[in-house]
C-alpha cells in the first residue's frame, strides 16, 4: 500500500494511509500478544495492580465494543452489578485484556441481529479451590459474555483454550485472528487466581463466565 501510495497519491492517499493504519495497529495488536504469551511462559509476566471500582474502567473497555456490535447490527446488552461499583484491586491494563478477547469473540462469532449480553455481577465464592485470603465481602466478580453467535461443537470445546486452536471450517476463518486470543486470557487469570468456563451449543449461541476473587488490599504477586 505504501508502494501504491508513492506511486499515485491523488488515488490512495486517503485510503491506502487509512488501510496501513488499521493494519499496523493489528500488527501492534499481535506484537503485545506475543510479547505477553511468552512472558508468560517465562514466568515474567506480573501484575500491577491499583485499587479502586473497576466498574468505571470496565465501562471504557467496553465502549468500543458498543460501538463495533452497532457496526455489525449486533444488539449489544450490558448489566452492570446491581450496587453499580467493583471495588477491588485489579490490574487495569490485563483485566481489559481478558474482557476484550471474550468481547471481541462473542462478536465475531455472531451474525447481523444476533446478540452479545455482558452481565458483571458479585457472589459468595463457588471455585473449586479455597478462597485466598484478603477478599472483600462479595468475594468473587463473575463477568458472564453471552452471545446468539454460531457456537462451539461440543468436540472441539475442549481445546478452545489451546494456542493457536481455531474452530475449523471457512465460517470462522472468516474472521481475523491467530487462536492466541484465549490461550492467553486463560493465562492471564491464573495470574489473578481466576478461571473461565464455557458452554456452548451450535447455532445457537457461546456463554463464557469468568471468575475473579474480589481482592482487597492484598499482594497479587504472591
Ligand atoms: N464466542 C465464540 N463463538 C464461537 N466460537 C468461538 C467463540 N469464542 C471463541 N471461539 C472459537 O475459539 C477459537 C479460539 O479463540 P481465540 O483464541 O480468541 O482465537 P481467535 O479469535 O484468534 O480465532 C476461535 O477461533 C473460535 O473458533
Ligand atoms: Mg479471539
Amino acid at each position: 500500500m505504501a508502494d501504491q501510495i508513492e506511486a499515485k497519491p491523488e488515488k490512495w492517499l486517503a485510503r491506502g494511509t487509512q488501510m496501513i493504519k488499521r493494519n499496523s495497529m493489528h500488527l501492534l495488536d499481535l506484537m503485545e500478544q506475543i510479547m505477553d504469551l511468552t512472558k508468560l511462559e517465562a514466568g515474567a509476566l506480573k501484575l500491577s495492580s491499583v485499587r479502586g471500582d473497576a466498574l468505571e474502567h470496565l465501562q471504557e473497555v467496553i465502549q468500543p465494543f458498543r460501538e463495533l456490535a452497532e457496526q455489525k447490527q449486533i444488539q449489544f446488552e450490558f448489566s452492570p452489578p446491581k450496587d453499580n461499583e467493583i471495588l477491588m484491586d485489579y490490574d487495569p491494563d490485563k483485566l481489559a485484556k481478558i474482557l476484550s478477547s471474550v468481547l471481541s469473540n462473542s462478536i465475531k462469532f455472531n451474525k447481523p441481529q444476533g446478540k452479545v449480553q455482558l452481565s458483571l455481577e458479585k457472589g459468595p465464592w463457588s471455585l473449586d479451590t479455597p478462597p485466598p485470603p484478603h477478599l472483600s465481602e462479595g468475594q468473587l466478580l463473575i463477568m458472564t459474555i453471552k452471545d446468539t453467535g454460531i457456537g462451539i461443537p461440543e468436540k472441539q470445546l475442549p481445546f478452545i483454550f489451546d494456542l493457536f486452536y481455531q474452530v475449523d471450517g471457512s465460517s470462522t476463518r472468516s474472521g481475523e485472528g491467530t487462536g492466541i486470543g484465549l490461550t492467553l486470557v486463560k493465562g492471564l487469570l491464573v495470574l489473578m487466581k481466576g478461571t473461565i468456563n464455557v458452554s456452548s451449543e451450535v447455532g445457537k449461541g457461546t456463554i463464557f463466565k469468568v471468575n475473579l476473587p474480589l481482592f482487597q488490599d492484598s499482594t497479587l504477586a504472591m
